[in-house]
């Protein structure tokens, strides 16, 4: 019965924007599971979902949360209740509650296979770095998706939707986190949709893949790029390609992005999610210095921060506050803030529209040095 009424709305929703096509996911991943965003009226809907009975039927996680694993980020009992509410109706659907945005790293997803996520940043790096199609399915749907196991056959899960179609040159060399960031918000902003195809580009670790990633879905509807020698089957990619448009992103474009960082209370990593190496780099980093002058805040997801063991508590010793499962993108929290300096192309976006703070780029060697006066 509650299957079934899942699988119906996701039919209807077929009807009207894929002919009525549905294909079958291998994984779901949830977003709009944060209390802050989705509120009383979210937490009833997904009440009511498990009061059903029904369940996902597909491997399926969940998006960051209101409140944080390791207590950094205050929140209000409110705002604890209405999570725990959450958290509770996902765990009756049979969600896994790993409140991350960056499930890529433990679901390794192979190429030519089906998933409905909907978290941007994760959809872009699945369809970018693993060829592992996914379309920009709304939270809603992708929760009904993994419950009925299909979603529609929406344009980025037919090779025909995922055609490349402008010719992108890269001029600027290995990419670090914050220029692979800038060259993904340039691109968004250039061409706003369809397919890039990159030619040139390298990214020197896994950080700036991600940034990358967060970017070109933070400033344009696109969650894909044809990455010349990085996305598996890239050549197939290039056959089909069909040209429209051809720009160039040169180093003096990137350099033209930044500004200058100013005087930042606060330093911000991990928007997307940091992974171990990254927070291991920083804490090297700041090891070598002493303790920081200025909060560095680092969020991480659950599964990370567990796999720290005793240095995620200890790192506050150092004024390192590693927190897991949220972010200061969509914590309330970060309006205590005047000034961030980040590499997060992403936070730099959204920050000073959801909290009015000024946020900064700094690459991340020079972020560091920041947090010292
Ligand atoms: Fe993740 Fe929050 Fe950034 S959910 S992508 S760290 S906005």
């Amino acid at each position: 019965m509650s299957r079934e009424y899942a699988r119906e709305i996701v039919l209807k929703i077929a009807d009207a924007v894929a002919g009525g096509q549905v294909v079958p996911v291998e994984t779901a991943h949830v977003s709009g599971v944060s209390y802050l965003t989705i509120g009383d009226y979210g937490a009833e809907f997904l009440e009511f979902l498990a009061s059903t009975g029904a369940k996902v039927s597909v491997f399926t996680t969940s998006n960051p949360a209101a409140v944080d694993l390791g207590g950094v980020l205050t929140v209000s009992n409110e705002v604890l209740k209405g999570q725990e509410r959450i958290s509770r109706a996902l765990r009756a659907l049979g969600v896994s509650t790993v409140f991350s945005c960056a499930p890529y790293d433990f679901v390794l997803t192979r190429p030519r296979t089906f998933h409905a996520w909907a978290e941007s940043n994760a959809i872009t790096y699945i369809n970018t770095f693993r060829d592992a199609w996914s379309d920009k399915n709304p939270g809603p749907l992708a929760l009904l998706g993994a419950i009925a196991g299909f979603v529609p056959r929406t344009s980025l899960y037919t090779l025909e939707g995922r055609r490349p179609t402008t010719l992108v040159k890269i001029d600027v060399g290995p990419l670090d986190s914050l220029e692979a960031g800038i060259v993904g918000a340039l691109i968004g902003e250039r061409l706003g949709s369809g397919v890039p195809y990159l030619r040139g580009a390298s990214f020197i670790d896994e950080e700036s893949r991600r940034e990358f990633a967060a970017a070109l879905s933070t400033y344009s509807s696109m969650v894909f790029a044809v990455v010349e020698g990085v996305t598996p089957n890239w050549r197939e990619y290039l056959e089909i390609a069909e040209f429209r448009d051809r720009i160039e992103i040169s180093r003096d474009d990137v350099a033209r992005y930044l500004k200058d960082v100013g005087d930042p209370d606060v330093v911000y990593f991990g928007c997307p999610f940091a992974d171990v190496d990254t927070v291991l780099w920083i804490l090297g980093e700041v090891k070598k210095r002493g303790r920081a002058e200025r909060p560095i805040y680092v969020s991480t997801s659950p599964g990370v921060y567990r796999q720290l063991g005793d240095l995620a508590k200890a790192a506050a010793d150092l004024n390192v506050h590693i927190f897991a499962g949220a972010c200061l993108v969509v914590s309330p929290f970060t309006r205590g803030f005047r000034h961030i300096a980040t590499n997060s192309l992403k936070a730099i976006f959204y920050i000073p529209r959801l909290h009015g703070v000024k946020v900064f780029p700094c690459k991340r060697e020079r972020c560091i040095e920041l947090a010292y006066a």
